[in-house]
């Protein structure tokens, strides 16, 4: 799935197992299922994302989807953005070590108070959908989209959202993926 980039995929997962736990990123336990649950299941994204998007992963944490994507697809242009202070020193360290700094860039910011325009949001478990589309829907609209990585609430998520989504001129839809046959299934909510 990484295709050339696959040692950078296995050295970021090095990172996450190391300096990610050593910082409180990534819990100790999870050192076993890094691959399929966080560097796996963030591939779940990039169908929906058109090429050469410039895209924004809003609440980066320790890279989650952005960094995997930006592994995957060297098409794309990625900003990380992240609020807390040690996560975006990670992120920066990780995309320095990585080679990726002429096309992912680190943002310590949050995302309703982040100036920018960009083609594609994507997130992963940073906040409800209602809340999440207040905080960035300046970042994609007009004309670009939020995908979202969620749980089995997704589909509960969108339809609560109804008439906001008329109000914005927005429609949403679920779509169940399954990323690799070791990967769980998971939703991924696209809000256009
Ligand atoms: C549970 S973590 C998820 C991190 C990563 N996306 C993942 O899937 O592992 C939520 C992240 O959202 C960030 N965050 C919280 N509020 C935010 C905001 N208003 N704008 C941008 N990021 C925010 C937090 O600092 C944190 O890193």
């Amino acid at each position: 799935m990484f295709g050339a980039a696959v040692g950078l995929a296995e050295q970021y997962v090095s990172i996450l197992a190391g300096r990610g736990v050593e910082w409180g990123l990534i819990g100790p336990r999870e050192t076993e299922r890094l691959w399929p649950r966080h560097v796996l299941n963030s591939l779940a994204v990039s169908g929906f994302v058109p090429d050469g998007s410039a895209v924004v992963d809003v609440g980066s944490g320790a890279g989650l989807p952005g960094i995997p994507l930006a592994l995957a697809r060297p098409d794309l242009k990625i900003t990380l953005l992240e609020p807390l202070e040690r996560r975006a020193k990670f992120l920066q360290l990780a995309v320095d070590e990585l080679g990726l700094n002429d096309r992912v860039r680190v943002v310590r910011g949050r995302a309703e108070e982040h100036k920018g325009r960009y083609d594609v949001v994507t997130c992963r478990a940073v906040a409800p959908l209602d809340r999440l589309l207040g905080w960035t829907a300046h970042l994609f609209q007009p004309g670009g989209r939020l995908v979202a990585l969620k749980g089995q609430s997704a589909a509960a998520e969108v339809d609560a959202l109804d008439r906001v989504l008329a109000r914005r001129k927005l429609s949403g839809r679920v779509a169940s993926v399954t990323p690799h046959r070791d990967v769980e299934e998971t939703f991924v909510v696209v809000l256009s």
